[in-house]
C-alpha cells in the first residue's frame, strides 16, 4: 500500500521551526500551540506542512472540516461569491445567500415546528445569542449548564464552560445566573454508581435535587446541552436523559438549547446529534463544519422564540458574511450529492472498530472507548483498575503520532482523551494508515 503520509524531514522541520521562532516574536504567548508544525495546504483528509511533510488529519481544525479540506464545491462557491461581493452587513443591505441558508437550516434542524435562523461569527457568539433570545422570550435570567461542558470563550460562553485551566483561570468575575449540574459520564459516574452495564441516569437525581437547593426552575430561561460533550471528552448524553430534559423544559417553560457546534453536520452520523434521541430542541446552535472553517455561527429555533426579540436586538457587523454563507451552502450541497451522512455512518463503524481493537491490545492504557458514529474517543489512563487519567502519556502519544504523520488533538477534563474529528471523506486506506500510526505511537509511548 502506498502510504498517504510523507515525512521528509525531522518533525518539526526547519521551516516550521523558523516560523515558530517568528511566532514567538510576534504572537501572544497565550495562544495554544499543541503541534509544532505550520500548515501550508490541505486537501481531503491530508494536510501538508511548510516543509513538505504530509500528515493524515484526525483533527479537522477541531471538527470544522467534515466535508474535507478544500472541498471543490466550497472552493468554487466562495471564489464566485468573492468576485461578486464580500460584505455589505446583512443588517444594512441584505443578500440572498443568508436567506437561502436560513431556509435550508430551518428545514434541517430537527422537529416539525416552524423555524427561524440568525447568523453570527463563531460558536461562542451563537451560544451567547441563543441565551439572549431565551431570556428575551421567557423574561427569566437563569441558565443551566452541565459539567464537562464547553460552549466557547466569550464571557457568558466561558461562564457556561466547565473547565478551569485553560479556559477560565484568571478570567473572573464570570457572568451571573449560570448554574451547573453533573453530566452523565458512565466511565467516571458523578453519582458514583457502577454504569458498566450502561448509564441508568443516576445523576438525573442530582439535577432535580438542584431544583430544591440551588436554582428555581421557574427562573430558568434555558438549559443548554451538548448532546455529546465535545471538549469535555466525547461523552454522549444517553437518549433517555435528553428526553427527560425535554420533559423538564416543557414542564417548567424552559428553552432547551442543543449546542451542536461540534456535534452537528454529520459528526455523529446524523446531521444533528440530538436526532439520535428523537428530541426536538427549542434552539440549536451551530458553527464549525457548517461553513467548512469559514467563520460562521448559527442560531436556529422555533419561530415564536426567535421572533420574541425586539427588532435590531440581534446583529453583528460580519455575522452571516456572504463568503461564509456561500461556503455553508456548498457544504450542504456536498452532504446531499456525496451522501456524507451515509459515509459518516460507515466511517463511525470503522473508527469505533479500530478503537476497540486498540483497546484490546492496550487494555491498561485505553480505559474507555465511547462515542456516537465517527465522533469517537479513547480515554488514556495509567492502568485499568485505578482509571487515573494519564495526561503525560497522552502527550507522548500525540508527539509520537505527529512524528510518523498523524495529527491528533486531545479532549477531556483531564486532557487525556484521544478524539477523532477527521473529515468524513477520509479514504479507507488513509484511515487504516492513521490507526496503524496510532498503534505504533501508543506502543512506543508505553514501552
Ligand atoms: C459545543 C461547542 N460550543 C461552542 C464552541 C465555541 O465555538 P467557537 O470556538 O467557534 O467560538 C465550541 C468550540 O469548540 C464547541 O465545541
Amino acid at each position: 500500500m502506498l502510504g498517504s503520509t510523507r515525512i521528509k524531514t525531522e518533525i518539526p522541520g526547519p521551516r516550521s521551526r523558523e516560523l515558530m521562532e517568528r511566532r514567538k516574536g510576534a504572537v501572544s504567548a497565550a495562544l495554544a500551540a499543541p503541534l509544532p508544525i505550520f500548515a501550508s495546504e490541505a486537501k481531503g483528509a491530508l494536510l501538508t506542512d511548510v516543509d513538505g511533510n504530509t500528515f493524515i488529519d484526525f483533527t479537522g481544525g477541531i471538527g470544522c472540516i467534515n466535508v474535507g479540506h478544500a472541498d471543490p464545491r466550497v472552493v468554487e462557491r466562495v471564489r464566485a461569491q468573492a468576485e461578486r461581493m464580500t460584505h455589505t452587513c446583512f443588517g444594512v443591505v441584505p443578500y440572498e445567500p443568508y436567506v437561502e441558508l436560513a431556509e435550508k437550516l430551518n428545514e434541517l434542524v430537527p422537529g416539525s415546528s416552524e423555524k427561524r435562523s440568525a447568523f453570527f461569527n463563531s460558536g461562542a457568539e451563537a451560544v451567547e445569542n441563543a441565551v439572549k433570545i431565551s431570556r428575551s422570550y421567557t423574561g427569566r435570567n437563569g441558565v443551566l449548564a452541565f459539567e464537562n461542558a464547553f460552549h466557547g470563550r466569550t464571557l457568558l460562553a466561558m461562564t457556561l464552560t466547565s473547565k478551569i485551566d485553560p479556559y477560565k483561570k484568571n478570567f473572573g468575575p464570570f457572568a451571573p445566573e449560570v448554574y451547573r449540574v453533573p453530566a452523565p459520564y458512565p466511565y467516571r459516574c458523578p453519582a458514583q454508581k457502577d454504569c458498566s452495564n450502561g448509564c441508568r441516569g443516576n445523576c438525573l437525581d442530582l439535577l432535580t435535587r438542584g431544583f430544591v437547593g440551588t436554582f428555581d426552575p421557574e427562573n430558568l430561561a434555558a438549559i443548554i446541552v451538548e448532546p455529546v460533550s465535545g471538549e469535555g471528552g466525547f461523552i454522549p448524553f444517553p437518549d433517555f436523559y435528553l428526553r427527560k430534559l425535554r420533559e423538564l423544559c416543557d414542564e417548567y417553560g424552559i428553552v432547551l438549547i442543543a449546542d451542536e457546534v461540534q456535534t452537528g453536520f454529520g459528526r455523529t452520523g446524523k446531521m444533528f446529534a440530538i436526532e439520535h434521541a428523537g428530541v426536538e430542541p427549542d434552539i440549536v446552535t451551530t458553527a464549525k463544519s457548517m461553513a467548512s472553517g469559514l467563520p460562521l455561527g448559527g442560531v436556529t429555533g422555533k419561530k415564536e422564540i426567535m421572533d420574541a426579540v425586539h427588532q435590531g436586538g440581534l446583529g453583528t457587523t460580519y455575522g452571516g458574511n456572504p463568503l461564509a454563507c456561500a461556503a455553508s451552502l456548498a457544504v450542504l450541497e456536498t452532504f446531499e450529492k456525496e451522501d456524507l451522512l451515509g459515509r459518516a455512518e460507515r466511517l463511525g463503524e470503522r473508527v469505533q472498530g479500530a478503537m476497540r481493537d486498540l483497546q484490546a491490545k492496550y487494555p491498561d492504557t485505553l480505559g474507555d472507548v465511547r462515542g456516537i458514529g465517527p465522533m469517537a474517543a479513547m480515554e488514556v489512563v495509567t492502568d485499568r483498575e485505578s482509571r487515573e487519567p494519564d495526561k503525560a502519556l497522552m502527550a507522548r502519544i500525540v508527539e509520537n503520532a505527529l512524528g510518523e504523520g498523524l495529527l491528533l488533538i486531545t479532549a477531556g477534563q483531564f486532557s487525556n482523551v484521544i478524539r477523532t474529528l477527521m473529515p468524513l471523506v477520509i479514504e479507507d486506506d488513509e484511515l487504516d494508515e492513521g490507526f496503524a500510526i496510532l498503534d505504533r505511537a501508543i506502543a512506543a509511548a508505553t514501552s
